[in-house]
């Protein structure tokens, strides 16, 4: 499907279908389809009753006209109206054209709205078109459309937005890519090829080499697997000085059966998305290397698989992480943080002014914020507002749980070696980021995003289907452009 920007008079372009988007109560947008053909949508709209609510789709057929069938979408009210009513909008129409064979439309925005939602509309269009069907075997209701037409959309912007998308679709196919595929091997192969495409520097390191660069908290989580642990260093570097340095770090677990505290069976299914956090990184770096912003920006993975077997490490292990703190183990199946203990130490001692983290990594954080919204949790104020801000134009809802609940902090620093990896059964989203912070260098800016709950959705709704949904790869590129100055 391509996506892109339609600038010219409406009435003389040859398409048979458009889609309206049009606010709550006032159908303004239709005039620019012709008085004509306007004024036979607006009877038929009045005849329904329709209103343009948010979601509200009426699909209005006129036989032998220029255009042909209108479909009209309602984004609520003008006054509510935000970047994501635009991206949801623009999904909800696609897959209405996808279910009703439509090969070509154009889409009509209201007049008078920001470039921010030109491009939410193009990265709607690109979410909605996305489908997860390379295992099925018949080719049936497998419709793709050709082509999109954004009209008045610039053409810069409807490119960025596209851009974006596609990096999220890419880290949802990898998300959906089952542990018999993707394993720690395959993902570090992955991350090579990817590199190469797009011209990254990138840096695999195998098990031996993990174990000699002192990473004996990844190692250990991944000693129980046939398949041996990789940590991945990607690396994007501006052509001219660059503005700032930031390392983006995801958990890279390419299963998760809890090891020898094993899940219980419903509890193990779909843990092939506790690499979501890392496939995002994979999305954000293939973004960046194509926007080449003047920022230094580094994508880390620290990927295993937790198994259960002789070798795997166990409840009483002690282990030595890369900044020299001993963690020891009370759950096998509180592995994400003892990777993302050595991941974090690695991007530490790069020195970046920031580190964003993505991670699957606790069911406490859906118990306290639902499956939809991500945990934020950071050691500087200002660096959290900051993504707040950006996310609230993203559309990918993050919520801050706090971090200065001294006592809380206690239930990690009990028993013998200077960290214990699980902190008891309350605030465990909390205690989980504060074992995070243990790991991050001095005087650097750090978020936190347990993106446990919306890294894969269990049903289909606005631009995301049943399965892995590539969150947090929008807002990272988002605030990567923001600190160059961009945006
Ligand atoms: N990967 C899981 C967290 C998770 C749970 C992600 C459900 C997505 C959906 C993580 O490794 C885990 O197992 N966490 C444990 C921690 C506990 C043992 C302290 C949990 O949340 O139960
Ligand atoms: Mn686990
Ligand atoms: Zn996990």
């Amino acid at each position: 499907m391509e996506v892109k920007s339609f600038k010219g008079d409406l009435k003389s372009l040859q398409i048979k279908s458009a889609v309206v988007f049009v606010y709550e109560g006032d159908m303004r947008s239709l005039s620019k389809l012709g008085r004509g053909i306007s004024a036979k949508v607006r009877r038929a709209l009045e005849l329904e009753e329709y209103k343009g609510k948010e979601g509200q789709v009426e699909k209005v057929l006129l036989p032998g006209q220029r255009i042909e069938v209108v479909y009209v979408v309602g984004l609520g009210k003008k006054d509510k109206v935000e970047e994501d009513t635009f991206r949801r909008a623009s999904a909800l129409a696609v897959k209405r054209l996808k279910k009703d064979k439509i090969d070509k439309a154009v889409f009509v925005l209201p007049r008078g709205v920001r470039d921010s939602h030109h491009q939410a509309t193009a990265e709607g269009a690109v979410l909605g078109s996305y489908s997860f069907d390379k295992y099925k075997s018949k080719k049936e209701d497998r419709f793709e459309i050709s082509e999109i037409l954004l009209e008045g959309s610039p053409d810069e912007i409807v490119k960025l937005g596209i851009l974006l998308a596609e990096a999220q679709n890419y880290a949802r196919n990898l998300v959906n890519e089952p542990g018999n595929v993707i394993n720690p091997v395959t993902l570090a192969e992955e991350a090579e090829r990817l590199a190469k495409e797009y011209g990254l520097e990138c840096r695999v390191y195998d098990e031996k080499e993990i174990q000699e660069m002192g990473m004996l908290a990844l190692w250990s989580v991944g000693k129980g697997s046939a398949t041996p642990p990789r940590f991945i260093h990607l690396t994007y570097k501006p052509k001219e000085k660059a503005k700032d340095r930031i390392a983006i770090v995801g958990k890279g677990l390419t299963f998760d059966s809890g090891g020898l505290n094993i899940k219980p069976g419903d509890y193990m299914r779909t843990m092939k998305m506790d690499k979501s956090g890392a496939c995002a990184v994979l999305g954000i770096m293939k973004a960046i290397a194509q926007l080449k912003p003047r920022v230094e920006v580094h994508g880390i993975i620290g990927a295993a698989e937790n198994m259960p077997s002789g070798n795997a490490y166990r409840p009483d292990d002690i282990i030595r992480a890369k900044n020299g703190k001993h963690i020891e183990i009370d759950n096998t199946d509180a592995e994400g943080r003892v990777t993302l203990a050595d991941a974090l130490s690695y991007a530490s001692e790069l020195k970046p002014s920031k580190i964003i983290d993505m991670a699957t990594l606790t069911g406490a954080c859906m118990v306290a914020l639902g499956e939809y919204t991500a945990g934020l949790f950071t050691n500087s104020g200002r660096f959290g507002e900051e993504i707040k801000k950006v996310a609230k134009r993203t559309g990918e809802r993050v919520w801050e749980l706090p971090m200065d609940d001294e006592r809380l902090r206690k239930k990690i620093k009990k028993g013998p070696a200077d960290v214990v990896n699980t902190g008891g059964r309350y605030g465990g989203a909390i205690t989980a980021a504060m074992f995070l912070e243990e790991f991050v260098g001095e005087g650097i800016e750090w978020v936190h995003l347990d993106i446990a709950g919306p890294a894969w959705s269990r049903e289909e709704y606005g631009y995301y289907t049943q399965g892995g949904t590539g969150f947090g790869v929008r807002t990272c590129i988002e605030y990567i452009l923001s600190l160059e100055g961009r945006k």
